[in-house]
Parts: structure tokens; sequence; C-alpha cells
């Protein structure tokens, strides 16, 4: 997707649109966007993560049609798509595909869909990292398992919308964000174990500071970027500790020891991918027991750290995030700061005193346009519910 929405229309603009375009009642299903506090490139190494949902939201206004045709107007590029579901294949305007792979894993479930109207839009900024393509891959796949009563699970349809990503999408992401966008609650973090998937609720007080992204202004592009081989790289260490340890399934299994025995005498850029995804396994737990006590400072700590592991072992950072996270590293107001989701562009995420806010956002953002060249938005965050229907 490329074009950045500045406004942000209400469900009952797009139902309007709907309206206005088709005729008819729709339903509208709204699906938010995700932060994620800590664990950052675990969830596809089965380690854990603590996603929340945002008040940030796309949503869909659906209705089915008598053929088996697939009208979609996107209410924010202001672009029409028509296809059928006889030939669902991937577009070149690239943002029905997010729509089309849903389609796709259903068919190839062997559903029975009809054809449908669809108009979409949302205030999720896009390629900025709170996930605007798992809020409209759940946002779609909960609006047709309504429309075309599929009797689908919400954990079925997160698995649904994952696939759809990586098979139609061509991005090998993890579970984590559309997990966060189908299963968010109010004021809560999820604490999702990515291998057996038990995930557990757990009360996130806001009361005295803010979740604050500050927004590079570089589109990531997952697909093109490094996501797919920090993918392999892991697997790759995976493999060399299975030629010795008997057991071991993924990065979740492993040990510093098998690391520095098997990894690092033959390959020093798999080892620190390794180590990283080790460390913010065993990170998160401990970030876990922080929450418990209610220490936020310490929290925010693990949150720091985790941006160095991202940043020099991962290498999945780039200078702008560098830059935004070393700017509030020495603010006392600043309980702990980092790049956050896949990397390579996209926002910080910031947890901030609230009576500090504004002026942290206006002294950033003057200090990083005089850095980059580039304005910098900032969102200020709270956590909102799953996908539902409007
Ligand atoms: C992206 C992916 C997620 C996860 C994060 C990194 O957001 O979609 O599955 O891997 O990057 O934690």
């Amino acid at each position: 997707m490329t074009k950045h929405p500045m406004t942000s229309p209400l469900p009952g603009l797009i139902r309007e649109s709907f309206v206005e375009r088709f005729g008819g009642q729709p339903l509208l299903v709204k699906s938010p966007g995700r932060v994620n506090l800590i664990g950052e490139h675990t969830d596809y190494n089965e380690g854990f993560v603590l996603p929340a949902a945002i008040d940030k939201a796309t949503t869909v206004a659906i209705a089915p049609r008598e053929d088996q045709e697939i009208h979609i107007y996107a209410y924010d590029l202001q672009a029409l798509y028509f296809g059928s579901l006889a030939r669902i294949e991937p577009s070149p305007m690239l943002w029905p595909d997010f729509i089309l792979g849903v389609v796709q894993q259903l068919q190839g479930r062997g559903v029975e869909l009809g054809g449908f109207n669809m108009v979409f839009g949302g205030d999720v900024p896009m390629g900025a990292g709170m996930s605007s393509s798992a809020a409209l891959e759940c946002a779609v796949v909960f609006a047709l398992n309504e429309i075309f009563s599929l009797g689908l699970d919400k954990l079925t349809m997160v698995k649904l919308a994952q696939a759809a990503e990586n098979q139609f999408v061509g991005v090998n992401c993890g579970i984590m964000d559309m997990f966060a966008s189908m299963f968010g609650k109010e004021n809560h973090v999820i604490r999702l174990d990515c291998r057996s998937l038990e995930y557990e609720y757990k009360p996130f007080q806001m009361e005295g500071f803010r979740i604050v992204l500050l927004d590079t202004a570089v589109k990531h592009n997952l697909g093109s970027s490094e996501y797919n081989v920090r993918r392999q790289q892991c697997e790759t260490g995976v493999a060399m500790i299975q030629q010795h340890v008997a057991g071991i399934k993924s990065l979740r299994d492993v040990d510093m020891a098998m690391l520095d025995n098997y990894v690092l005498p033959q390959d020093k850029d798999i080892y620190r991918r390794c180590r990283y995804v080790v460390e913010e396994r065993d990170r998160l737990l401990g970030a876990c027991e922080d929450l418990e006590r209610g220490d936020m400072k310490a929290f925010g700590a693990k949150m720091f750290e985790t941006h160095q592991g991202l940043s020099n072992l991962y290498e999945v950072s780039c200078d702008e995030l560098d830059f935004l996270v070393k700017a509030v590293q020495d603010n006392e107001a600043v309980l702990g700061a980092r790049m956050m989701g896949g990397g390579f562009g996209g926002c910080t995420i910031n947890l901030v005193k609230a009576a500090a806010v504004d002026k942290l956002i206006a002294d950033v953002s003057a200090r990083y346009l005089a850095h980059s060249g580039k304005l910098m938005p900032a969102y200020v965050i709270n956590i909102g519910n799953g996908t539902s229907i409007t």
C-alpha cells in the first residue's frame, strides 16, 4: 500500500460510501492495528510476544452479491477493484491482495463463497509498523465469516489471515499481528505463547503514562526487506544445533551454550541473529514479571535493551529508528523506547510520562527534522478491543 491516509474515516463514512456506491445495507466490521510492547521477532521462533490492539482500526463494509463477482472500493486510496471468485490472482495494485489472499485461503479449504461488494478504509497508518495489513485481513475474514455464515472460530480466522499474508502477499510473517488484531482487549496486553498459542490478558496500567509512537516516516516494506531472510537465518541456526542436540524444534528450545558450541564456530552472523532471539525470549518473561510487580521502570529498561539487540545483533533497525531511540534515551520522562515491528522503518514505541508527552513530541520532531529532513508523525495510543461488528 502506498498512500498514507490523512483523515480517519469513521465507520459511518465507510457505510455512507458503500450505500452511495452499491446501495443496500452493508454489514460493518472493524479490526484494529496493534502495538507490541516487547518480544520482537520472536513469534516465528515459537517464543512469546506482548502485543495489544490499538484504538486505530480498519473498517470493512460488506454485502453479498447475487453473482460471483467481487467489487471493492478502497476509500482512503480512492481506488476500485473488480474481479471474480473464479479467478483469484494477485493484483498489480497490490492493495487488493490482502483481501483476495483471504478469499483464496477460504476457497482452498473448500468453503463455498458468493460474490460480494466491499468498501474499506480506516486510520491505521500504512507502512508505519502498526499492522494495517493484518487489520484489513482480519476484518475481511471476520466479515466473510459473518455474511456467508461460515461458522469459523476466531483462532481459525487468525490462522487464515496469516496464511493469506504468507502465501498470497508473500510475507512470511508470524502470527502476532493477526492474533492481536482479532483478540485485542481494552486496557490489556496479550501474553501469547507462539508455540502453544495459549494466551493470557494482562492488565496494562496506563495511569500516569502514555504509549507514544514516533514515526520515522520511512515506509518499510516487509516483502522486499530482509524479513524473510531473518526467518531463514533463524532456521539455519536451528539446523546447526539439531545436528548435535536431539529434540530441538525452534529457537524456543535453544540456550546460549548451544549457540556458543554449535553456531558460533560455524557462522558469526547466524550466531548474532539467534543470540538476539534467545535473549529476547527470556527478556520478555522478565518484562512480564516487571508488569506484575507494577515496575514500569524496569519494564522500560528492557525495551531499551531490546532496541540494542534489534539494532546491533538482529540488524533490522535503520539510522532513523536509532536516532529516535537515542533522542529519548536520557530523557527522564521516557521509561522505555525501541523500534517496533518488522523493522527498517516505521515507528518507535515509547512509554512516556503523561505530563511530558506534548513537549517530548515537539522536541524530538524538531530534532528529527533537522537530522533527517523529514516530518515525524506521532501517535498517542490507547489500547482497544479486537475485531468486532460495529
Ligand atoms: C512483523 C510481522 C510479525 C512479527 C514482527 C516482528 O510485524 O508481521 O509477525 O514477526 O514483524 O516481531
